[in-house]
């Protein structure tokens, strides 16, 4: 199969591509500005820049692509108070971008895969099914929720997987999340404030990158939650974080997410009920203890 994915550069798309570079696939990457992927180009590989908010750009590489047999779409403004503070520019990115390839695929692939999020609920009730009510409390939230409906409105087979707090390294090096934030402050010896009135089921990026390939052997066609399995708030991740790296768990502060003021408000309860996956696609995500140990096992 032809495979293409759009945001190659990102978190996920970067393990993605790595993964299915270990199939048999044809696989096109594609971002917004030169490759940042540590792969040399082949007959099953090559990298492509496209910015999806750019039509004309988007008619003339799918014109130089050829035929393609699945779309993976990852690419998307994803920092929550930069969508608020930049509106425009987050509907531009998300909803438009995601558009512009719906029209240029139209007819042409078996599988059109959307990467959605678990904002798009309002965290009121948390450990959402895949037909639970839409409801997102920010921007970002409400462009990925109309990209949901412009992928659900046509008539391309589509699937639409949402995560949930995507945590990991890029190939290349770390990346800042809520376990680095805790291993690096309290290695210094700085006291930190950490939330204990937010739920989500935090995923492993390889995870994520699995549960999406088998969504793509599998073919499997309509909303798929793939996360973590287990419901954990900031403080329960930053305290498995301090006995894992058997830090001074003194240091931090449990604290309401209302201690922090942030441009764009965040849902309280997220977290996904992932039975679907589990027995549609015989996805099964590792622990978030397992998950830190994978990210440093890459970067020690
Ligand atoms: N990370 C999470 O916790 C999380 C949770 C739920 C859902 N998701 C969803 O998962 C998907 C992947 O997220 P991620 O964590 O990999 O985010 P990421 O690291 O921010 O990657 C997103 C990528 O999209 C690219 N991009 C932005 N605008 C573009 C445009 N106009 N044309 C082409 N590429 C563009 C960015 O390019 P540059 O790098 O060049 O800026 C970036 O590489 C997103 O759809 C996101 O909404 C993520």
């Amino acid at each position: 199969m032809k495979i293409l994915i759009t945001g190659a550069n990102g978190l996920l798309g970067q393990h993605l591509v790595n993964h299915l570079l270990l199939t048999n696939h044809q696989i096109i990457a594609t971002g917004k500005g030169p490759t940042r992927l540590p792969f040399t180009e082949s007959d099953l590989y090559s990298y492509l820049t496209l910015d999806i908010s750019n039509k004309a750009s988007i008619e003339k590489t799918m014109q130089q692509i050829g035929d393609i047999d699945v779309v993976v779409h990852a690419a998307a403004s994803t920092q929550v108070d930069d969508c608020e503070n930049n509106k425009e520019a987050a509907y531009t990115n998300n909803v438009i971008g995601t558009s512009n390839l719906l029209e240029a695929t139209k007819g042409k692939i078996k599988q059109f895969v959307y990467i959605s999020t678990d904002f798009v609920f309002d965290g009121v009730n948390g450990f959402y099914k895949e037909d639970d009510v839409l409801n997102p409390v920010n921007w970002y939230g409400q462009t990925k929720k109309t990209a949901e409906e412009k992928v659900r409105e046509t008539n391309l087979p589509w699937t639409i997987i949402r995560t949930c707090l995507v945590y990991g390294n890029t190939l290349s090096g770390t990346r800042a999340n809520i376990i680095t934030w805790v291993k690096d402050n309290l290695e210094n010896k700085r006291p930190i404030k950490v939330v204990s009135d937010q739920v989500r089921t935090p995923t492993y990026v390889e995870d994520l990158a699995n549960g999406i390939i088998l969504a793509i052997q599998k073919n499997a066609k309509g909303i798929y939650h793939i996360s973590g399995n287990e419901t954990l708030t900031p403080y329960d991740m930053a305290m498995k974080t301090v006995s894992f790296f058997n830090l001074d768990a003194t240091l931090i502060t449990k604290v309401d997410a209302s201690t922090f003021s942030q441009p764009g408000k965040r849902p309280q309860k997220t977290g996904f009920s992932i039975e679907k996956a589990q027995r549609d696609l015989g996805y099964q995500p590792i622990s978030f203890e397992e998950g830190i140990k994978k990210m440093f096992a890459k970067v020690q």
